[in-house]
């Protein structure tokens, strides 16, 4: 590498992402091509903020009650009647098909003495009907019966729908927002971010794995670990070989946030140079006494060759859209956040994870991570939830294939940092200028919702 091929973009050696799409075999999208740097000075985050009762409260009333959210796949209820239930912070919600293009979000509360109605999702009921007494709704919300009517004389049935919450969708995602006066979630997540997935239709996939586990540690710590590589090289060192995590690339958009690191190429923190067989190796994960997944032949490039195989993979269901797929979207990792919590996935990695709290707990979150495939034909069905427990393996999820491995790696982190924050004299932490920006925007509008009385 000579000093001209350095990277002046992040200062990290190594080819600059930007670089390395030059020699893409395709034309690359414009949108690959764009930076938008995130200009706020450096970031100290309070401690406090992963850790405090009176800060997760202040989260609640200021954050969760008012922001849009997603709360499910549109598949995850392709019925009229099918209705999951979607629970943040405490605060429990029905989402239901209420017609074939309708959906509605209600609490999850009978008005008569308060039982939850649900305490799970099903499919094409007729109605919501409360075990406690048999008060009973109908799926569009309205009143359907009230057992011994003559009791509740004061009761005006017309005035007893259950309360609803906005609803959108996007992507094949239904978000909600519990706040009346809410901006349109079309304005909320604008024009920008529809604009880059136009070429990565997630309303054309289908959930094809969905995996929580239970972490024990704040959400926001959660998901601070997976919006940066910069902890590649200390966490997953067996990655390095194939992925050029310090020469990621970070942007940020309104209220969204972009990484990008490439694959097939290897780190910069390495001091050997690996072969372009070790590269593919180490990006399909391959271990000593496994046989070779392809052999990569003189002249070619671990990075043709995974582009390649995903080509093949994906032809059955993109036919010959494939073709016109540039290596990048084929290979490379673009990890969206929409604030506050949603990270789909660009290109044709089939990744989207979401991280909330666990019930009420500051010290206890909710991860999950769902594939979306595309597919060809009939929509196969969506997967349903596979929990796991904060005491469970990720590998007992194989839906989730090498990346459960990864994903151990990073949760074996998790509950030491929430740990250690606590017992942390320092105030602060202290965040990465270039490749904490993710991290660093979200706090950032994070701060303007909590100012917001
Ligand atoms: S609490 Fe629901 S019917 Fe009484
Ligand atoms: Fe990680």
């Amino acid at each position: 590498m000579n000093a001209a091929e350095s990277q002046p973009r992040t200062f990290a050696k190594g080819i600059s992402y930007q670089r390395l799409l030059d020699s893409d075999s395709r034309a690359v999208p414009e949108i690959l091509r764009r930076e938008n740097r995130f200009e706020l000075p450096p970031s100290e985050i309070a401690v406090e903020r992963y850790t405090s009762r009176a800060f997760f409260d202040l989260e609640v009333e200021r954050l969760w009650k008012r922001v849009w959210q997603m709360a499910c796949r549109e598949e995850d209820i392709a019925n009229v009647g099918d209705h999951i239930i979607y629970d943040i912070a405490g605060i429990s919600f029905i989402v239901v098909r209420t017609r074939p293009a309708e959906i509605k979000a209600f609490y999850n509360a009978c008005l008569h003495r308060g039982r939850m109605l649900r305490e799970a999702g099903g499919q094409r009921a007729s109605e919501f009907r409360c075990p406690f007494h048999g008060f009973a709704w109908n799926i569009d919300g309205s009143l359907k019966h009230i057992p011994c009517q003559w009791d509740f004389p004061h009761i005006k049935p017309a005035k007893w729908n259950l309360p609803e919450v906005k609803t959108a969708t996007w992507g094949g995602f239904v978000f909600i927002n519990m706040d009346a006066n809410a901006e349109p979630f079309d304005q909320f997540h604008g024009p920008e971010l529809t604009r880059q997935f136009a070429r990565w239709p997630l309303e054309r996939r289908f959930k094809q794995a969905h995996v929580a586990k239970i972490l024990r540690c704040n959400w926001k710590v959660a998901q601070e670990a997976f919006m940066e590589a910069f902890h590649v090289v200390a966490t997953h060192p067996q990655l390095l070989a194939g992925l050029g995590d310090s020469n990621s690339q970070y942007d940020v958009w309104g209220n969204f946030s972009r990484a990008i690191s490439a694959n097939g190429t290897p780190s910069p923190h390495l001091s050997w140079q690996p072969s372009e067989q070790e590269i593919f190796d180490s990006m399909v994960d391959r271990r000593l006494d496994d046989p070779p997944v392809a052999v990569i032949a003189d002249g070619m490039t671990a990075r043709q060759v995974a582009a390649h195989r995903a080509r093949e993979v994906l032809r059955p269901a993109l036919g010959g859209d494939v073709e016109q797929l540039s290596d990048a979207e084929l290979v490379d990792s673009f990890y969206y956040t929409v604030f506050p919590n949603f990270h789909p996935w660009g290109a044709y990695n089939r990744i989207v994870y979401r991280f909330r709290p666990y019930g009420t707990d500051v010290d206890q979150s909710i991860m999950e991570c769902m594939y979306l495939s595309p597919y060809a034909g009939d929509r196969p069905p969506s997967a349903p939830i596979h929990w796991l427990g904060p005491d469970d393996d990720w590998c007992d999820a194989p839906e989730l294939g090498f990346l459960a491995r990864v994903f151990n790696q990073d949760t074996f982190n998790l509950a030491k940092v929430q740990l250690g924050l606590k017992t942390m004299k320092k105030k602060t932490v202290t965040l990465a200028n270039y490749q904490e920006t993710k991290i660093r925007h979200f706090h950032h509008l994070l701060d303007n919702w909590l100012a917001r009385a």
